[in-house]
């Protein structure tokens, strides 16, 4: 009898389970937020699949100046779209992605060690339009965005823009793009489209 009402209740719940699905019950819309306890389950997730990753990884000299410009030429191609600089307008990237992209040069991270900053840029993070760098640059090229983001936090207009310099952005050698299979360091000239988008 006991076995019965095991199975009757593991059948219900399986039942509810598929129909709560079937009548599309859960909003995948960007536009309606989670529920505070759905962040923070997500939150503890991510921290902890994170932190138990990047555990082992060594940190080079990230206050070499080098580094830092380098990694900020990257951050200015690559990132500002979604995580904006003192030159960039806000986007619609910016705007519409949820989680949003965090704006680095006006919000401190400070729970984010320098490992774990360098993991997610490897890596990306699933279901947040948080994309994976780490086939398409070398473990240098990442720390040296780690090495720009330490140094983002309150930057100005001018000093970003010397950091940046004149521009242009690398990859890992045999990367493809732009029909250009070397690897390379090309001027770019996206520097001064910011803000100029109109529709
Ligand atoms: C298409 C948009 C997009 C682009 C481009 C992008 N990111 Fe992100 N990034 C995100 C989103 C969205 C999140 C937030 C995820 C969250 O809150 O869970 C994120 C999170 C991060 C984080 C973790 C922030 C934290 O909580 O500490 C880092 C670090 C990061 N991005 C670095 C970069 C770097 C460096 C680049 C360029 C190489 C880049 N991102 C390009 C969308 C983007």
């Amino acid at each position: 009898m006991k076995k019965l009402t095991f199975l009757i209740i593991s059948f219900i719940i399986i039942l509810s389970g598929f129909l709560v699905i079937w009548f599309g019950v859960f909003n995948v819309s960007a536009k309606e937020k989670h529920w505070d306890i759905t962040t923070k389950m997500l939150e503890i997730i991510r921290e902890r699949s994170i932190e138990v990753r990047a555990y082992d990884l060594q940190i080079p000299n990230l206050s070499d100046p080098t580094m830092i410009s380098n990694g900020a030429k990257n951050f200015d191609a690559m990132c500002v779209q979604c995580h904006l600089s003192p030159l960039t307008k806000p986007t619609e990237l910016n705007l519409g992605l949820y989680p949003q992209p965090p704006i680095f040069y006006k919000e401190k991270h400070s729970r984010h060690n320098d490992k774990n900053i360098f993991w997610t840029i490897k890596n990306g993070l699933k279901l947040t339009g948080m994309p994976a760098w780490g086939d398409f640059h070398t473990d240098e090229q990442i720390w040296e965005m780690v090495a720009f983001l330490k140094q983002i936090n309150g930057i100005s207009k001018s000093e970003y823009r010397q950091l940046v310099g004149k521009g242009g952005h690398t990859h890992k050698a045999g990367f493809e793009h732009n029909n250009d299979n070397k690897a390379h360091r090309h001027d770019s000239d996206h520097n001064d489209s910011h803000g100029k988008h109109k529709h």
